[in-house]
This record gives C-alpha cells, structure tokens and sequence, in this order.
C-alpha cells in the first residue's frame, strides 16, 4: 500500500448517497480500499499478461507519484478480447433480458458496496476532488447500471411494434475525465441489450476500469461479456480497426473522433460519438444572479473543467454585467484548490502534465491577445499538476479562447444586449453539446431552448445529470445519444 492509501483513510469521509439516483438505499460501504501494483488485460473472464509483457504506469496527477502498472494491450490482445466476446455472444442474447437485468442490478449494487474505495482510487489516479467522486461519479455509475437493468427485460416496451436485436460486439473507448463514470455510460445500455463488449479505458485513468473488471467477476457475469483492454491510442485504434467488431462507441476529442469515423467509412459499423464542447453559460438581467454566479462556477470549475459539457463561455447580459463580474471574482477567490483526497477541496489536480500544458497554452494565448485576465490568488502545490481558476473577460467571438475546447478551469467572458444576439453568438462555434440558460422568464427558457444548437441545455442549473436523460451533440460535438430510452438504440438493431 502506497502512501496516499494511507493518507486517504485518516481522511475519514462519510459517504452518504442523498442524490436523485439513489435507486434503493445503499449498503454501508466498505473500508477497503487495494490497488494492486500491476493490473492486466481482463480477457475471457481472466486477467492475462499482455502477449508483448510491456506495462506502463499510472501517475498519480496530484502529486507525480507512481500508482501502479498498467498493461499495454496489443492487436494480438485487442483480437483475443474480440474472439472472446464473440464467444459469449450467443449464450448472453439467449438468457433473455430478465436474466441479463439481473445481472446488470448485482453490478450496480456491487458499486455501492464498494463506493468509498471507487470514490478513493478515482480521485488518487485521475486528480479529482474526493467530494465529485464521492457523491456524482460513484453513485451517478451505480445508477447507470440500476436504470438500464430495469430497461433490460422492456426493450420490445421502448420500440412497440418493431424487432429489436443487439448488434453483436461493441468497441468502447472511454477518456479520462470521468473514469467509471463512462465506463458504465457504455456497458451498462449495452448488456441490457444483449451485447457483449470490449472496452477501453483512457491511459492515465485505468484503475477503476480494471476494478470494475474485478467487480464485474465477483458478480459472476458469464465470462467474455465484459471485456477490458488497457492501453493508449494504439490499442483504441486496434478495437477500431477490427474486422469482427459491430459497433464502436467513442467518447473523446473531436480529432480522434474525426479520424474513427474515417477508419470505419464502408465497415457497416454502427458508431456513436461523443465529443468536444464549448458550451454557452447565458445569464440574463432578470436572473436569480447569485444562484447564476454559482451555476457559472459549477459549469466550468467542476472537475478542473475537464468536462466535455463545461460551461466554458459566459455571456452576460451587459445590464448585469459589472455585478456578475464582480460576484464571480469574489467567489472565485473562496475556491479551494489543492489535494484531491481533502473532502473541502474544490479544484483538484490537471489530469495529465499534456493536458496542464493544453491549458497553460490557451492562458498564455489569452494574455497575447490582450484580454484582461483574472486568477485567484491561490497558491499552486509544488508537486503535481495544478492550474489556478481563470477567467478572461470581454474575449472576442474570434478568440481561440471563444472557439476552441481548453478542457481546463478557464472560462471565456462575453457579454450581449439582445434575446438575438445571445443566440447567434452562442451557436457560433463548431460544436453543438450542450448550453445553459440563467433567467427568471419560462418562455425565455423555453425560447433559448429551441434555438440553441446543442443537444443539453440547462435552464438555472448547470452539469446536471441523470441516467433517465439523453445526452449527445450536435456539430463536431458528435452524434448518437447515451443515456436513457434513446440510449438503448445505440446498441440495438430495430427493424
Ligand atoms: P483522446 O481523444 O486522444 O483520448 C480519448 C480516448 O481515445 C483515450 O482512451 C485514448 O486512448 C483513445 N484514443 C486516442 N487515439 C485514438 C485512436 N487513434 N483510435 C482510437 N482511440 C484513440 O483525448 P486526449 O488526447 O486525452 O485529450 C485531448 C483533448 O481532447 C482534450 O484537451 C480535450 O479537449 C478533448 N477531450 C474531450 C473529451 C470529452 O469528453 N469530450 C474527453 C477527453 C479529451
Ligand atoms: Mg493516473
């Protein structure tokens, strides 16, 4: 056991699960918390070497500390992964959708059994505060397996009238913002289904993938169902690329996805892709404005701003704009930046040394342009990755700052006079993901709602999700939904 192990259990936080997807009232979570030094391929129901013995590690983000081995999958893995799926196949359509549902609802209490060491190992390997773990990644991954074992035995209920079949082996590449979180995102709408699936976590972010896989095999899931295969884009492209593959999920950037749908063009592979954003936080001047400064600082601070639907562009009414500005800066100072396993930390770690350099590059971009930018005065750990909360005010609509994903605690200020102009400046980039709304007019709400071109939009709230909800992009966001009903025919053939 490493030190941090040893940190986080004096850190005694109570883990309580009082959100909206609570689906029965969650067990007592164990204390235990192992990673193991060296994690495997999960192949067939066994964890095997991988055929090239080559391993690579995971860094803690927080504080550059070695976490454990992670195996590098290869095409001669990614192949027997395929073979074994495929194998599976026939037996796992047969049992029928109540039988699958079973299953998926042992997972998914098996995830709250084991929260607190979820919530833990997610924040050690990927930086995020202990607080986001604890109450939406964890228990949010529990209630994607509780809400799709109950659509498991009422497929033909989703689609009446039609025939559905699950489409095979599906290929699932997963990025490193919400580790768990995705992984459940995918496998979850796919077994109930009746798929089996390969999957493949992101590099610095595997731990809790190959803990589900333990997981996964406690809850006596047939083996080759699941899947998971580790390693970087090489291994996501071998899944790709394979010919006995029906179906490829992605969730990650815009030029990754760009590069899957061309490799797949002609395949007949069915594809879901979820992508970048660069959403539009609009508060209007007849806001609640403190509960939209709050709405603001969730929308783009929450998990470092790593999050594909961050609020990333704020456009203020100009009316309002001095006091919006003023709140932000203000509050913007109380953030906590530090240790992600301290339960009052706001901002934790930058996932990745590349993606603080991302970040580092888009400020400096920022200050060349000219715009006036605002930091709070936090001190930044020695070690580890870490990036002060920024904001930038009065960006141009041409800035890169305005245009391009950051993926990092920076947000873009703007400001509008006209219903019109917020709109047009707001759909004025290339992804469409989703947009909040800040008003006190329901036909203002319902208004931006129709004309904003981004699949999610939030009105006086911001990053809120639910396993009952679609959730997907328009533009170079992607295209398909996962989550809810519509969830299900990502992975089905309805004829
Ligand atoms: P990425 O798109 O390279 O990584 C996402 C996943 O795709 C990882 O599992 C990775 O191993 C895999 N992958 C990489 N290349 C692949 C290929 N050729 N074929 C198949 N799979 C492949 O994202 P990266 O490089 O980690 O981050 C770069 C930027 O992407 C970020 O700064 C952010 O703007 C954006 N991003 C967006 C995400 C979202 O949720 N929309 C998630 C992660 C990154
Ligand atoms: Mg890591």
């Amino acid at each position: 056991m490493n030190i941090e192990l040893i940190m986080a259990k004096e850190n005694a936080f109570s883990l309580k699960f009082d959100t909206d997807w609570q689906y029965a009232p969650a067990p007592e979570s164990s204390d235990h918390v192992e990673i193991k030094a060296r994690y495997d391929l999960f192949i067939g129901g066994k964890f095997v070497q991988p055929n090239s013995k080559k391993y690579f590690n995971s860094i803690n983000p927080a504080t550059e500390a070695i976490v454990c081995e992670i195996a590098e999958a290869n095409e001669q893995d990614v192949d027997d992964a395929v073979k074994a799926a495929r194998k599976a196949f026939p037996a796992w359509t047969k049992i029928g959708g109540k039988e699958r549902g079973k299953y998926l609802f042992r997972i998914a209490r098996l995830i709250q059994e084991r929260a607190r060491e979820f919530s833990v190992i997610e924040s050690i390997d990927g930086g995020k505060p202990i607080r986001e773990s604890r109450d939406i990644d964890i228990p949010l991954a529990a209630a994607h397996f509780f809400y799709y074992a109950g659509w498991a035995d009422k497929l033909e209920y989703a689609f009446p009238n039609r025939k559905v079949e699950p489409l095979g082996v599906a290929g699932q590449i997963i990025p490193w913002n919400f580790p768990l979180l995705m992984a459940a995102w995918k496998i979850a709408p796919a077994l109930a289904c009746g798929n089996c699936v390969v999957l493949k976590p992101a590099e610095t972010t595997s731990v809790t993938a190959m803990k589900l896989a333990e997981l996964i095999k406690d809850a006596g899931l047939p083996d080759g169902v699941v899947n998971i295969v580790t390693g970087a884009g090489k291994t996501g492209a071998a899944i790709v690329n394979h010919k006995d593959v029906n179906k490829i999920a992605f969730t990650g950037s815009t030029q990754v996805g760009k590069s899957i749908q061309k490799s797949i063009a002609g395949t007949g592979k069915k594809t879901t892709l979820e992508l970048g954003g660069k959403a539009a936080n609009i508060i209007f001047e007849d806001a609640p404005i403190d509960q939209a400064v709050e709405g603001v600082i969730n929308g783009i601070f929450f998990n470092q701003g790593h999050v594909c639907c961050a609020g990333s562009r704020l456009f203020v009414q100009e009316s309002v704009k001095d006091e919006v500005i003023q709140k932000l800066k203000i509050r913007l100072e109380t953030l906590i930046l530090g240790d992600p396993m301290d339960k009052n930390t706001d901002i934790g770690a930058i996932n990745s040394k590349e993606q603080l350099k991302t970040i580092t590059d888009y400020i400096k971009i920022g200050e060349q342009e000219g715009f006036e930018k605002f930091q709070a005065n936090v001190a930044i750990p020695k070690k580890g990755y870490f990036c002060a909360p920024t904001l930038f005010l009065d960006v141009a609509q041409s800035s890169r700052l305005a245009q391009e994903e950051i993926f990092g605690p920076v947000l873009a200020i703007q400001t509008f006079r006209t219903v019109d102009e917020a709109i047009e400046k707001a759909n004025n980039t290339p992804y469409g993901l989703s947009a909040g709304v800040w008003t006190d007019k329901g036909s203002k709400a319902f208004n931006m709602a129709a004309q904003l071109k981004a699949g999610v939009i939030w009105a006086n709230t911001f990053n809120k999700f639910d396993p009952t909800s679609p959730f997907g992009g328009f533009k170079e966001s992607g295209f398909g939904r996962e989550g809810g009903m519509h969830g299900l025919a990502a992975y089905l053939k309805v004829s």
